[in-house]
């Protein structure tokens, strides 16, 4: 089992233990206000290494690097005028942003998968101040399992990973839920590459026009390698945007939907009873977690608005009810 130091009840043991085993090439699980990371020297392999050998993920997925602040990020990523505006407007927080990487930027080709861009994140909180400290990008994916639901507790990553690493940060649960949005700009437009976080129009109101989203096929080994279609995957199967359930199943609803069957199903979760998205963001993972610890062979899910944050929750589901 991993050792667990709480955050707010002893943030200089936190500190301490944490710049001692990224020091040594060691991961370590961090909190940030999207998901628990995994996160490790951005310029060490062998630290990098171990963060895919400890996930499982294949190699060809490159990482996020975190990055402390914007003085620190303009050391490593090529920053165009609209990815300047992006992170001085969304940062710290849920916005990664793909740039040319700096030629010598000292980040090691297996964090980028060898590409010449780099995915940067300022995340909020602790982790951006470990960043400062340890003076170098880490390089942090979820701290799960390649293929399996991201991580928003601390117990998650115990759970999943804590016969593998030595060291989660525990602060509680994230507050957005889910993954950072993915954006990367050509000069002249901006492609989203992952929903997340951020919405659409969030975005599209700091930029000034509308995101180009990237359809399946074309462009995506590229442009997002790691978007692997089957992802999140619990255990149980999956059917989304359902009107009805049957009593063998368990049910994830939304809001008031109206589910013929709902007062039979063999268990019932609610993303957010008064329907606001950025609570159901926030309850996702947990909820699949728990839905999935039922048992039922069958996790049903409401259907769920697809506007602002919905456009992730919905993207996350997709691919937790992917074919395997
Ligand atoms: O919220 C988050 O983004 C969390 C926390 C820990 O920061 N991290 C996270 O990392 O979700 P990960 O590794 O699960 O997802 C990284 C995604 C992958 O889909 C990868 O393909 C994409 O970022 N990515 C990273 N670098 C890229 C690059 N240079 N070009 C295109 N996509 C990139
Ligand atoms: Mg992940």
């Amino acid at each position: 089992m991993a050792e667990i130091i709480s955050i707010p009840d002893r943030p200089d043991e936190a500190m301490k233990r944490s710049i001692s085993l990224l020091s040594n090439g060691k991961p370590i699980a961090i909190p940030t206000e999207t998901v628990y990371g995994l996160a490790a020297d951005a310029t060490n392999p062998d630290a990098i290494t171990s963060i895919y050998s400890t996930k499982g993920r294949p190699q060809f997925n490159p990482l996020i690097c975190h990055m402390a602040d914007m003085d620190m990020a303009q050391r490593y990523g090529e920053f165009d005028a609209i990815s300047k505006k992006l992170a001085e407007h969304f940062w710290p927080g849920a916005l990664t942003i793909v740039m040319p990487l700096k030629p010598d930027s000292g980040i090691h080709k297996l964090a980028t998968a060898g590409l010449k861009t780099v995915g940067i994140r300022v995340p909020k909180g602790f982790a951006a101040k470990l960043i400062g400290q340890f003076d170098r990008p880490l390089a942090a994916p979820s701290a799960n399992s390649s293929g399996k639901i991201s991580p928003t507790t601390a117990e998650h990553v115990q759970a999943d990973l804590g016969e593998k690493i030595e060291l989660i940060l525990d602060n509680g649960a994230c507050d957005v839920g889910v993954e950072s949005t993915i954006v990367k700009s050509d000069g002249k437009s901006v492609y989203l590459l992952r929903p997340g976080g951020v919405s659409a129009d969030e975005i599209e109101a700091v930029i000034g026009k509308k995101l180009l989203r990237l359809d399946g096929a074309q462009d995506n080994k590229i442009e997002a390698p790691g978007m692997l279609t089957s992802h999140y995957a619990p255990n149980a199967q999956m059917r989304l945007n359902a009107s009805a359930v049957n009593s063998n199943e368990t049910l994830i609803t939304f809001g008031h939907a109206e589910i013929t069957g709902q007062a039979q199903a063999q268990a019932l979760f609610n993303l957010s009873p008064k329907g606001d998205l950025a609570e159901a963001a926030h309850n996702l993972f947990d909820m699949l977690i728990e839905a999935d610890k039922t048992g039922a062979e069958m996790i049903v899910v409401a259907p769920i608005p697809n506007e602002g944050l919905g456009e992730a929750i919905n993207d996350r589901l997709t691919r937790a009810a992917a074919p395997r």
